[in-house]
């Protein structure tokens, strides 16, 4: 068949094909590569078949996650056992796991969202701007992760960009969590911020949940707002310091 177009839109139409990647003239016209398919006797298509790829068994992540936490029977071999832990995609882009810091067995255990790009550098939480105003906050109060407070996140890998964790993300690392306050043995859980309060308490709303005590995982917790969040909105610092000061008040009533 005589090709309709002229020789400059043909031309044009080689270029953008260029353009779009393609390297090499194989036919004047295309092949329908189905159509190929249906043509050839049904016997020769299933010999020449391919085996059906074998489909990987479907894991649950929560599930496996569980199983791991449980195994775990004190802090180094939960650290040891995230480690192993494959099915997070947030593992593949962090430089670091970010496990713990501040006192194991401390009264006081704060839990935050996720490490940022400092804590990421160095494998610790809460040690860019916001934790800094957060060793301020507990030093008002007289604890500091050098002596009494021991300090983890929801997240132990940094989320790209700093992005919100995703509900699946969450969920699959809340049993290591978990596990991680029952290995800690904390008196008090503290929760900065929504990220927290939904892995936890399985709610948000910050600044209905704040400075109430509520109960989770056999624990007393007070929710917060995420030092982060004070950095942004310094107007909030006086409902935070009347938290601080409704924690350090049931620190004093259990002494
Ligand atoms: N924000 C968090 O929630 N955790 C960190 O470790 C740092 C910032």
């Amino acid at each position: 068949m005589e090709s309709e177009l002229d020789y400059w839109s043909a031309k044009a139409l080689l270029e953008w094909q260029v353009e779009l990647g393609a390297t090499e003239a194989m036919m004047d016209a295309p092949i329908n590569r189905y159509e190929l398919q249906d043509q050839k006797p049904k016997a020769a298509r299933g010999a020449e078949a391919p085996p059906a790829p074998v489909k990987p068994k479907s894991v649950d992540p929560v599930a496996e996650a569980a199983k791991l936490a449980k195994s775990a029977d004190a802090l180094p071999s939960l650290r040891a056992a995230l480690e192993t832990f494959e099915h997070c995609d947030l593992k593949r882009g962090a430089r670091n796991l970010v496990f713990s810091d501040g006192q194991a067995g401390a009264r006081v255990m704060i839990i935050g969202e996720a490490p940022g790009r400092d804590e990421d550098l160095q494998g610790k939480p809460f040690v860019g701007r916001a934790g800094q105003l957060l060793d301020k906050m507990l030093a008002a109060i007289d604890l500091s992760r050098n002596e009494n407070v021991y300090i983890t996140n929801v997240l132990p890998w940094r989320p790209p960009q700093n992005r919100d964790p995703l509900p699946a993300e969450i969920a699959m690392l809340v049993p290591f969590l978990e596990r991680h306050v029952a290995l800690a043995q904390p008196d008090v859980l503290v929760l900065m911020g929504n990220i927290s309060c939904q892995a936890v308490l399985g709610k948000r709303g910050i600044t209905r949940l704040r400075g109430n005590w509520a109960q989770a995982w056999g624990k007393p917790v007070i929710p917060m707002f995420h030092p982060a969040y004070l950095l942004r909105q310094a107007s909030a610092k006086r409902q935070a310091w009347a938290d601080l000061l409704e924690l350090r008040a049931r620190l004093n009533s259990q002494n």
